[in-house]
């Protein structure tokens, strides 16, 4: 830390500070119990604080009144010590810490709090379960790798400020008590008293805000905002999380993506965080989608996919031409060469059934270039010399095959490739691969609703004509880095007319359009800029640079995996006065 404290009672130096040039000079510092050892009638503290770990000596001799107080001390206790700092013996110099050349002897010693046996070891936390470092976070928030991803959190959220704050962005907030913001999930309620019956939502994002920004001529706006999505949580998904949102008023496409490419090379740079420099690939999603599956594609490595409709369409194996008659798909990957017994094949048949798939064809390439493969009786010979030849398979290799409607098999190839790629060691994990995918579809027929629906939001300009919305793609993009979607926008609608007849589209009719976007609707009538934006996930960007397994451990207090949060106890149930007052009564 570079600011000294302003000395008090507590402290006059960091522990950190006290490094070799200090030597010889009187300190005073304050902090928690690392470690405590007794040495040959010595006592060695080392002594923690937000900047480092220094270690404390007391002498028995020497003060031994202060010795004695030591010799209660625990881990955790947190106490104030002031002394000489002093060298260390050059056979007990410690090259792990940046004060590891020196001790403090410590002549005055106040215990300042004592701290109970933690219920779990802050060394190493690797074992402890989850909900119980969530119970007890203020511990698990003291441990070095917590604070360094707090830390880190800090600064990418300053170097995203600096950056915005260079190209004349403004930091505007907008509200949390608000009407439904939709970004494809439940919302939040928020139960009003002066309205009984009526209710709040949290935002999904502040997508209509952030536009009524523009109309109001703010031109670039900023916040690093939190959203509220009532979704099922899981490893890179919270209720609430936070956004670096942004918007820009006459822009194209190509402005937001270099604007935001400006801002992710800073953070990335000031992280030494090793990604191509700008400007990044783009993608459209129907390339996506064919080669891997998915539309944010991990690229950092191989085994592709690769479409088998044509040559199996017309074989006598059912599942494969009864997908294709149905209108489906049948596509493959190369694994390479693997030798994998039954066992592991049966439980990547069913990994692909957790992803919707109906099942799984495997099948290894024998010398005779003939298949080794539960179906192999089914295929004929131009059948199985395609296959090879399209997979590019030599022998030894196993290739994995699905056939179902397109999505089913994109995610389950996907998720297939991704497994292998873990499993077999195929990922470089120093390397970064970072793209846009663009060309989003525009809306997608929801079969169970019987009605078109936004691929991206309803707010999103479609590049084309309404008539034919199957065909239209968006003006959207999603930022990806090593296969997460790490942001993602689009250039908006800024037509009236435009608007309302999406809304048509979507079902929404006039009057529901009113009563819900009437706001947004009533501001484009009175002048609305062009403009576009873009949203970036704050905690999985985070996650990444510190590469942490969930975005759990880059957020202070998240939500455990259930939703619910093991710290305070919330949802929690609330009191029956309380409810009435809120015009409720619980079931
Ligand atoms: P979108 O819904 O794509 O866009 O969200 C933008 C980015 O936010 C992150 N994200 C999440 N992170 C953690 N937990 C979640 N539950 C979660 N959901 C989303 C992702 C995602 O890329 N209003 C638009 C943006 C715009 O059009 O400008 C929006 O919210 O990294
Ligand atoms: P079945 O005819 O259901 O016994 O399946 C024969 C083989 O085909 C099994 O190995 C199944 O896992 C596999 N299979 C079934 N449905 C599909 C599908 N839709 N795509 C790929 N393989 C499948």
């Amino acid at each position: 830390m570079k600011h000294a404290p302003r000395p008090n009672g507590y402290r006059d130096a960091w522990c950190g500070q006290l490094t070799a040039e200090r030597s010889g000079t009187a300190a005073r510092v304050s902090g928690w119990v690392h470690r405590r050892r007794d040495h040959g009638g010595l006592i060695f503290i080392d002594l923690r604080d937000r900047s480092g770990i220094v270690q404390l000596v007391f002498h028995p001799e020497t003060t031994p009144e202060a010795h004695v107080q030591a010799h209660k001390l625990r881990s955790e206790d947190v106490l104030s010590a002031a002394g000489t700092v002093a060298r260390r013996d050059p056979e007990n110099v410690n090259p792990n810490l940046a004060t590891g050349e020196v001790e403090l002897a410590v002549t005055q010693l106040e215990i300042l709090a004592d701290a109970d046996t933690p219920p779990f070891p802050l060394e190493d936390a690797s074992g402890v379960d989850e909900s119980l470092r969530l119970r007890h976070r203020a511990l698990d928030l003291r441990r070095a790798p917590m604070q360094e991803r707090i830390a880190a959190r800090h600064r990418v959220i300053a170097t995203m400020r600096e950056v915005l704050n260079a190209r004349d962005f403004l930091e505007i907030e907008t509200p949390y008590l608000t009407r439904s913001t939709p970004e494809g999930a439940r919302d939040y309620l928020v139960p009003a008293r002066i309205q009984p019956g009526s209710v709040y939502a949290l935002p999904q994002s502040p997508q209509l805000f952030k536009q009524l920004l523009m109309v109001a001529g703010f031109e670039r706006y900023y916040q690093i905002a939190r959203c509220f999505r009532d979704e099922d949580t899981r490893a890179d998904r919270q209720p609430e999380f936070t956004q670096l949102d942004v918007e820009m008023a006459f822009v194209e496409e190509d402005d937001v993506l270099e604007c935001m490419e400006a801002v992710m090379e800073a953070v990335f740079a000031r992280e030494g965080f090793a990604v191509p420099p700008p400007p990044w690939p783009r993608m459209t999603f129907a390339e996506a989608v064919s080669r891997f599956g998915i539309d944010r594609p991990d690229t950092r490595f191989g085994l592709e996919l690769k479409d088998l409709s044509e040559p199996l369409g017309q074989s006598r194996f059912q599942v494969f031409s009864g997908a294709l008659a149905a209108g489906g798909v049948i596509r493959g990957i190369n694994a390479g060469a693997r030798e994998l017994p039954r066992s592991e094949l049966d439980a990547l048949t069913e990994l692909a059934k957790q992803h919707g798939a109906k099942g799984l064809v495997w099948a290894f390439v024998q010398e005779d270039r003939a298949l080794r493969s539960p179906i192999a009786k089914f295929l004929s010979e131009p059948e199985v010399a395609a296959v090879i030849e399209r997979l590019e398979a030599s022998p030894g290799d196993l290739l994995l095959i699905v056939a179902d409607e397109l999505t089913t098999v994109g995610q389950t190839l996907s998720a297939l490739r991704m497994e292998l790629g873990r499993r077999f060691g195929l990922i470089p994990r120093e390397r970064h691969d970072i793209l846009w995918v663009v060309e989003f579809p525009a809306f997608f027929w929801d079969e169970g609703a019987q009605r078109w629906d936004a691929a991206h939001h309803p707010f999103t300009a479609p590049t084309g004509d309404l008539d034919d919305p199957g065909s239209l793609t968006s003006r959207a993009y999603d930022l990806v880095l090593d296969g997460a979607e790490i942001g993602g926008g689009s250039v908006r609608i800024h037509r009236r007319d435009v608007q309302q007849r999406v809304f048509e589209l979507l079902g929404i009719g006039p009057e529901e359009a009113q009563a819900r976007f009437g706001f947004l609707l009533d501001a484009l009538r009175y002048g609305a800029p062009p403009h576009g934006g873009i949203a970036m996930g704050l905690d999985r960007i985070v996650a990444a640079l510190t590469r942490a397994d969930s975005i759990r451990e880059v957020i202070a207090f998240p939500k455990a995996a259930s939703g619910a949060d093991p710290l305070t106890g919330a949802p929690a149930p609330v009191d029956p006065a309380q409810l009435r007052e809120l015009g409720l009564r619980s079931l």
